[in-house]
């Protein structure tokens, strides 16, 4: 997020346009939390995961008729004619909220869920899926060493990107999603094909968001009478969320950033800009919300094939 606010400041400035950052997200906009940006200040940043400017959940922005008014009330008396949002799902329907109170608002999607309808990435989810990735490397020496079975517990909420990715990149056994059901008696077989298969191990990576919790399919391997079975959890949690971004989302944040500000200046809103194979799109806010992006099953499909 810091190199997509680094990548909005520099554009507007270029074009001598005046940055104020909100500090602590939608709250912060509510208390007209705003601090002045000049390009020298976004030095640094590029390289820093996170967001120096804050952020919180703040539910009462999302309920609360009264809360958002005032928030707009306090943008229009600093005189702001303009927003960007950076942020996942909830920071879009707050960007929308806004945009139907009248001031024009550009999204940009950041979420390491990768649940947001109209792009193919999201800033974070690739420095996310690298963090997983590496732990799960280091997992996989103990797990061949030991032959025991390994659940690796990754984010995602209710999406299964996440997990899906990090399986299919670390070469685990099986990967668990929200969106595909699967039963314990199905994990056991799993377990038995691949080292009737000759493997070494069995990782299963599963998203925090699916149906079987991870501690429920720990519990129940590790209570099956062979040894083999005996299974370890490790949940990564917030260092998904953290560290210093991936070249590539360095680089996605900064396209984004600059061309939602481009727009932004140059008259379009109501839009969330994207990344469209290569290239840099934009869609409709509100086609955005109505959405969510769908797990891509030739992915799930070709990280079962490979496991083999
Ligand atoms: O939506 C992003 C996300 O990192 C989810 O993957 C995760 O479930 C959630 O946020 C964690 O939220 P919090 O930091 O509020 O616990």
């Amino acid at each position: 997020m810091n190199a997509c606010v680094r990548a909005v400041v520099r554009t507007a400035v270029a074009r001598g346009v005046e940055v104020l950052g909100v500090q602590r997200g939608f709250e912060g906009l509510h208390d007209g939390d705003l601090v002045s940006l000049g390009s020298r200040a976004m030095s640094g940043l590029i390289e820093r995961g996170g967001t120096f400017l804050g952020t919180v959940r703040y539910p009462p922005f999302a309920d609360e008729e009264q809360v958002r008014r005032e928030a707009l009330d306090r943008l229009t008396a600093r005189g702001v004619e303009g927003l960007v949002v950076i942020g996942g799902d909830g920071s879009l329907h707050g960007a929308s909220h806004i945009e139907l109170m009248g001031l024009p608002v550009l999204g940009v999607p950041a979420s390491i869920d990768n649940d947001v309808w109209g792009t193919d990435l999201a800033i974070g989810v690739d420095t996310a899926l690298n963090t997983a990735l590496g732990a799960i490397d280091k997992i996989k020496d103990t797990a061949s060493s030991h032959r025991r079975a390994f659940i690796v517990e990754v984010m995602g909420r209710s999406s299964g990107y996440l997990a899906l990715t990090a399986g299919l990149a670390s070469g685990a056994e099986m990967v668990l999603v929200p969106e595909v059901g699967v039963s314990l008696e199905r994990i056991v077989q799993e377990i038995r094909d691949a080292y009737a298969a000759g493997k070494p191990r069995f990782i299963m990576v599963a998203a925090e968001g699916a149906p079987l919790k991870a501690e429920t399919i720990r519990d129940y391997l590790s209570a099956q009478p062979d040894p083999a079975f005996e299974a370890r959890l490790t949940v990564l949690g917030h260092v998904q969320r953290g560290g210093s971004p991936t070249a590539f989302d360095r680089i996605l944040a900064s396209r984004l950033g600059s061309e939602a500000t481009r727009l932004l200046l140059e008259g379009h809103h109501a839009a969330m800009v994207a990344l469209a194979g290569s290239d840099i799109a934009h869609r409709p806010l509100e086609q955005v919300l109505l959405e969510r992006r769908k797990l891509p099953e030739e992915l799930y499909n070709l990280a079962a094939n490979l496991a083999r």
